[in-house]
């Protein structure tokens, strides 16, 4: 029997522009993608039979076909039918940390993992990129959690380049724990009221004047400049989330009334703000939960990670 446990890690968007919408339904994207040290642990176990089983702590999260993490192991079998064969079956255990419905590719890093776990466990040998290409089967930001960092993100959000590893940066990162966003109503939302064809024009005109630009936080990347990584912070789902869920405006202004750049991240409905230190990011935590004090409002100090997937152990 081989077991393998991996730490999977969640992002954040510390920018994400909607170029325009695509004749498939999704839409062509520029965003920069950041890892954080806020993770699942993902517990592979070969079995003696050819089933694969799925098992999670969280109660929203299914168990079934229908995860992505589980998704992610058929796709392996289907692609890999000898390996499959010859190894078995696999139990998934998913300890899950990251909010569900959250905006942070909880369930995208998952399955990442079990790409990542199984091409160890079948001794496949796959490059990143290979995987990477099968993440792309799963889900738009499941090629970037196979690698994780600081990367630019084009297309759907599959096309991947690297940018320099940014410092361990603390951020805090707040969520309602009755909201949840779904990602595809976000985007559906934003295509109906900004890229209809005579708005597109409107829109460009709109992100000139908004400053949207992907060079200048690349450019504030390149120089580890974090004053200007906080400045240009951008977010085109803000528009149609925000409005949406009051509660998720308030928690972003209270972030900004105390003096940090924040930013919607993903979909939503996560806010997070960036710090300068594990004691500022501890104290702005403090002063948010005093300040909104909502039982529902659930806070994480977390900090910027150069990797996703990480292999702490495996033994067989
Ligand atoms: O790729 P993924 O399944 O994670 O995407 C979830 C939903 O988000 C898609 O069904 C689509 O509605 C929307 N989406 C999009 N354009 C993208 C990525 C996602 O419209 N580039």
């Amino acid at each position: 029997m081989l077991s393998y446990s991996l730490i999977a890690s969640a992002k954040i968007n510390l920018y994400l522009e909607i170029i325009g919408a695509r004749p498939d339904g999704y839409h062509d994207l520029a965003m920069v993608l950041q890892s954080i040290d806020l993770a699942d642990q993902i517990d592979l176990h070969s079995r003696s039979d050819d089933a694969i089983c799925l098992h999670c702590n969280h109660p929203e999260v299914p168990q079934d076909e229908s995860n992505l993490a589980y998704k992610a192991a058929a796709l392996m079998a289907t692609k890999f039918p000898d390996a499959f064969a010859r190894y078995g079956g696999v139990d998934i255990t998913i300890h899950k940390r990251i909010p569900v419905g959250a905006g942070l590719a909880g369930g995208s890093t998952n399955a990442a993992a079990v790409l990542v776990g199984l091409n160890l466990m079948w001794n496949l040998k796959l490059s990143d990129k290979q995987l990477q290409y099968l993440g792309s089967l799963l889900g738009s930001d499941v090629p970037f959690c196979i690698v994780g960092g600081t990367m630019l993100a084009t297309g759907r959000g599959e096309y991947l380049t690297p940018l320099p590893v940014l410092g361990r940066s603390y951020v805090v990162l707040g969520k309602y724990r009755s909201l949840s966003v779904s990602t595809a109503w976000a985007y559906q939302t934003f295509r109906h009221q900004y890229l209809s064809s005579c708005m597109s024009n409107a829109l460009a005109v709109e992100n000139l004047e908004q400053s949207a630009s992907i060079e200048k936080m690349v450019s504030a990347i390149n120089h580890q400049n974090e004053r200007n990584i906080g400045q240009f912070l951008y977010n085109d789902l803000e528009r149609v989330v925000l409005p949406e869920y009051q509660k998720v405006q308030r928690l972003k202004e209270e972030f900004q009334r105390l003096g940090c750049a924040t930013m919607m991240s993903g979909s939503g409905p996560t806010v997070f703000a960036l710090t300068h230190s594990q004691a500022e990011a501890q104290q702005i935590l403090e002063s948010v939960k005093i300040a909104i004090a909502d039982p529902d409002l659930d806070l994480w100090v977390s900090q910027f990670t150069p990797s996703s997937i990480r292999i702490p152990s495996f033994h067989t």
